[in-house]
């Protein structure tokens, strides 16, 4: 599924140097597979071997898989040829080809730019809180959360994107929001530690894990907030949440997408 966030034409095969080994392990287990996208990637890396050795390296894991793909690419290919499969590969990838551009993520990702940060801050009174972002991308939620918490804690596993929260940070002088590295599977915190722990377009690989350690962190009373932006898809109520005590609250997005937000009160 394409969300033409990108034009993959305006981008180089080097954007994937900028990746981190959970994206390229990612990139292995999600999108392979498929016998045309796995043979513009070979071609891709065959003809770019700083990228082959870069992934080959930050990945070791993946290298066996990323090797077979480039066996028997054919070594006289055009110019034309390898640049049409470099953007094929591209167009593929291209959700986490934003991640290591993080500044065009606020620019042409809907559910970003169409956001507004009532639909977070009516789940919760974040009052003088301490809060959890996981997997906080650009900070959509956690720059609305610390206009009232007392501070944000913004973890996420891709570099460019904590860069990218740190500068905000720095440009914008904001003191109540701190940056760290850490997934959903694992986080770097004692068990109840926070009053609300939120989320947007993260959870969802492996709900029992996930939930369980977001519940984890959470102080007694506290809320676990799954928030993801506007957009214009069509969707159904999440089951696995509402089967986990979750509450949906449900609006149309100006596009006509059926967003759903989740809010569920921990009790220990
Ligand atoms: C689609 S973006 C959403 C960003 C932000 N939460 C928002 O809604 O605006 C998904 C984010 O989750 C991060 N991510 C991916 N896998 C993750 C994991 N296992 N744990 C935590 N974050 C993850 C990505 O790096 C990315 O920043």
């Amino acid at each position: 599924m394409s969300y033409n966030w990108i034009k993959p034409e305006e981008f180089s095969f080097n954007s994937f140097l900028l990746m981190d080994r959970w994206i390229i392990k990612m990139m292995c287990n999600h999108h392979l597979g498929n016998n045309e996208y796995d043979k513009n990637l070979g071609i891709a890396l065959e003809y770019n071997p700083a990228v082959k050795w870069y992934l080959f390296h930050k990945c070791p894991e993946c290298k066996p898989i990323l090797e077979k793909l480039t066996e028997g690419v054919p070594k006289n290919l055009s110019s034309d040829e390898v640049r049409k499969a470099e953007i094929d590969a591209i167009r593929e990838m291209e959700t986490s080809i934003v991640l290591v551009h993080p500044e065009i993520m606020e620019k042409n990702c809907d559910y970003i730019y169409d956001w507004d940060k009532k639909f977070l801050l009516e789940l919760a009174d974040f009052t003088d809180k301490l809060v959890l972002d996981i997997g906080s991308g650009t900070g959509r939620l956690a720059f609305a959360a610390a206009q009232k918490a007392k501070r944000v804690y913004a973890s996420e596993p891709t570099d460019a994107l904590r860069e990218y929260l740190l500068d905000k940070i720095k440009h914008e002088n904001i003191d109540n929001v701190t940056v760290l590295d850490g997934t959903v599977e694992q986080i770097p915190y004692e068990d109840n530690t926070f009053d609300i722990v939120m989320s947007g377009h993260v959870v969802g690989d492996d709900y029992e894990r996930e939930i369980a350690e977001l519940t984890r962190v959470v102080k007694n009373g506290g809320y676990i907030i799954d928030c993801i932006g506007e957009d214009n898809r069509k969707r159904k109520p999440n089951e696995e949440l509402l089967k986990r005590g979750f509450e949906a609250f449900y609006h149309v997005s100006k596009t006509g997408g059926d967003i759903y937000r989740y809010r569920k009160q921990v009790v220990k």
